[in-house]
């Protein structure tokens, strides 16, 4: 599902970046331009990596 329309940002792609070590919601900007245009993704965005980046999920890759 989409999550920020403005830059074509999926869920997937959200919690793979949380998985990798993204923790706020400017780190996720930076990697996806998440929020960076009219901002209505911030709350859902900033919801996904929370919940994403939650005790028990460990990173599949190493960060970059
Ligand atoms: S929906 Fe994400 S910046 Fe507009």
């Amino acid at each position: 599902m989409y999550v920020c329309l403005c830059r074509g940002v999926t869920d997937k792609q959200v919690r793979d970046c949380a998985q990798c070590g993204v923790r706020t919601l400017g780190e996720l900007k930076e990697c996806l331009g998440v929020a960076s245009q009219c901002g209505k993704c911030a709350h859902f965005a900033k919801e996904i990596l929370k919940e994403a980046a939650a005790p028990g999920n460990h990173c599949l890759q190493p960060a970059t």
